[in-house]
């Protein structure tokens, strides 16, 4: 299927130089630094960080050091921050990868009539697979363009190159990304996952690329020989499901056998896994299946029917549940989108190339990976199956339509939607707990060579003085002062958004000062051990917009014990959150989380339509600066 309906205007698919991430200057980001905690501190912790980041700031001191040590690592590097970013937000982190890290698309619920149904739906979606990657290795994917603020210009394309050549290998302190070169013969295969038994499915079967109707009976095979009981193997997947280290520590267990390293060699090379889940018995809601998606249920249901360190692992469930989950470090989730989207329209649009298939085929059939086990490894699997069960026993979820209005009025009333439901989440957490905490926006910076993201923090102080508005000093504040912190509380997020788009937010360059005087062995500095800085990183709200133009939705788990994970898309009439936090923490529950968001997004409306008037500053202004939101580095050669 051509992708015309992504396709920039004519002229646009040639290759674009990008700037480079630039390195913002040290003043700005330390100012910005103090007055994104001010307000979430007590005044004494603030002043005893204040005057650590001014002696970190002064003239000739340890900051301008680093700041240099930064900008020479920008000259020669492509980009100064990939590195950085990726050990500290994934390849670092020892926590198990689902519902801590790996995020799901949650497809529309199928009606599948029978069992073969859901398997031509798994052999359709496979066809698409195959097709997106044809634009992938020939380099025909268009160029992305950004949206909304900043409309128009190109985008980094890197991640979809790291979509299905990727592999997340644990390691013992820190996991490795092993990257595959694109359209490599070793990746002629996918595994598909069937009663937590994986099976290698040749895509290309003596030089001929496998049709449709031969992936269908290929996965018909697989089903049988899944159901051959006296062949079944353990169910190994479920050590892929555990913390990194006890995954690192069980594999090098697995590898000192030849068959278990030859079935991880072929696991770890493949394009995609595709799980074909039996129904969970569970009532099929978008909750539910969120729940599926991010942990499989448990190893008592789907969660063993998985391999969590692959990027793309679809799910194909025969009780219409249906989905993606995705090892997070190669990607972000608005690649995931376009690429399912992608997918999804293939699967509405173009029709299946079954027809009347045959049943028999000559075809050699798919070979079911072999294991070898030892009670050692027996336990090992036990313990991962009990820890696997702990996290969805730990998940408390709740997915939510709020159908009152959508994206459309928010903009009627001259605001970003994006700011909007940002303060709104403020709203809420302000609502439930008495005060703001640090927050983590994901803001693309795709903008730059191999960007990613970086952090708006979301919590402002003039978002503080807006909750306070419309809680504790509600009865006592004109509507007029309340619409005017509002519109403050609008336009600091959009100006925040605008800064960290445009590479001047914050927290990538903390972490580059804080990395690179380790690199160059100077003792930490105590801008970085400060509880203020330790805390400001404990991101207690985490969330991201992942907007989509076909139905379905994004959800994550939270990434503090004592959180809340928060993804929403919003759509023109409505806006969907998916909201996840922990059952073990008293401080959150979702449910209460979503009705106070459901309240405080009516009462945000019912003022805007009392006494709404734009009050938009929109000149990009970070603290009075706007000069220095230019690039402080130069192009990059290269391009995407
Ligand atoms: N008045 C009227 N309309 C406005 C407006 C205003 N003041 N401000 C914005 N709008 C419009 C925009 O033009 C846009 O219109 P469109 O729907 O026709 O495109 C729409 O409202 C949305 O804009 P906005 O809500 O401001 O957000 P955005 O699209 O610029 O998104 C971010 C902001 C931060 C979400 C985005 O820049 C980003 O970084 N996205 C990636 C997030 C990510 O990585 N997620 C995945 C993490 S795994």
């Amino acid at each position: 299927m051509p992708i015309a309906e992504r396709d920039p205007p004519k002229g646009r698919r040639e290759s674009y130089v990008l700037p480079k991430v630039p390195v913002p200057p040290l003043k700005q980001t330390l100012d910005m630094y103090l007055t994104s905690i001010k307000h979430l501190v007590k005044e004494e912790q603030y002043q005893k960080t204040k005057s650590i980041v001014e002696k970190f700031g002064e003239p000739g001191g340890t900051g301008e050091l680093l700041q240099e040590k930064l900008l020479e690592k920008s000259i020669n590097t492509h980009n100064w921050v990939y590195d950085y970013w990726l050990d500290d937000m994934y390849l670092n982190q020892r926590l198990a990868l689902p519902v801590n890290s790996n995020p799901a698309m949650v497809f529309p619920k199928q009606d599948f009539r029978d069992h073969k149904d859901s398997l031509k739906f798994a052999a359709h979606l496979i066809t698409g697979v195959l097709e997106y990657k044809k634009h992938i290795d020939t380099r025909a994917l268009p160029v992305d363009f950004s949206r909304g603020q900043l409309a128009g210009t190109p985008l980094c394309m890197k991640q979809y190159y790291r979509l299905f050549n990727t592999y997340r290998l644990p390691g013992l302190k820190r996991d490795t990304l092993v990257i595959h070169e694109t359209g490599s013969t070793e990746q002629e295969h996918i595994i598909v996952a069937c009663k937590n038994q994986f099976f290698v499915m040749d895509l290309v079967v003596k030089e001929k690329p496998l049709r449709e109707m031969d992936i269908l009976s290929q996965l018909e095979k697989i089903v049988k020989m899944a159901e051959n009981t006296e062949e079944r193997q353990p169910p190994f997947g479920l050590l892929t499901s555990d913390g990194r280290t006890e995954w690192a520590q069980a594999r090098d267990v697995l590898i000192k056998d030849s068959v278990n390293r030859e079935s991880l060699a072929v696991i770890e090379k493949c394009l995609c896994v595709v799980c074909l889940d039996d129904p969970s018995g569970m009532e099929v809601g978008d909750t539910s299946r969120a729940l599926l998606m991010l942990h499989g249920g448990g190893h008592e249901k789907m969660g063993a029917n998985r391999w969590y360190d692959k990027p793309m692992q679809f799910v194909v469930g025969e009780d219409g549940v249906c989905g993606t989950v995705c090892e997070h470090s190669p990607f972000e989730g608005i690649v995931l989108v376009a690429c399912t989207e992608y997918l999804m329209k293939f699967m509405t649009g173009s029709p299946s190339k079954i027809g009347r298939a045959t049943s028999v085929s000559e075809l050699p059939a798919p070979r079911r990976l072999l294991w070898k086990t030892t009670p050692h490894i027996q336990g090992l699997l036990k313990a991962s199956a009990e820890r696997l069960q702990r996290l969805v026993r730990d998940l408390d979820m709740d997915v939510h339509k709020f159908e009152v209005y959508g994206k459309e009025f928010i903009k009627k009333q001259k605001m970003s939607p994006d700011a909007y439901i940002q303060v709104s989440l403020q709203l809420a957490f302000y609502r439930c707990n008495g005060r703001l905490v640090s927050t983590y926006e994901s803001a693309s910076i795709r903008r730059f060579h191999e960007g990613r993201v970086d952090n708006i923090r979301s919590a402002t102080p003039e978002t503080l003085a807006f909750v306070k508005a419309m809680t504790d000093e509600k009865t006592s504040l004109s509507d007029s002062e309340k619409i005017k912190r509002l519109w403050d509380a609008i336009n600091a997020q959009t100006n925040s958004t605008i800064a960290a788009i445009t590479g001047m937010g914050i927290d990538n360059h903390l972490l580059g000062l804080r990395e690179i005087s380790q690199e160059i062995h100077m003792e930490m500095p105590e801008i970085f051990t400060d509880e203020t800085y330790v805390a400001s990183n404990q991101f207690i709200l985490s969330t991201s917009q992942v907007p989509t133009t076909v139905e379905m939705f994004c959800c994550y788990g939270p990434v503090v014990p004592n959180g809340y994970g928060c993804c929403y898309n919003p759509q023109a009439d409505h806006l969907l959150f998916s909201v996840t936090s922990f059952h073990g923490s008293t401080e959150t529950s979702s449910a209460v989380f979503i009705k106070a968001l459901d309240e405080g997004l009516v009462e945000m409306r019912d003022l805007c339509k009392t006494s709404n008037k734009p009050q938009s500053n929109m000149t990009v202004s970070i603290l009075g600066h706007p000069q220095e939101l230019h690039s402080t580095s130069d192009t990059c050669p290269g391009t995407w």
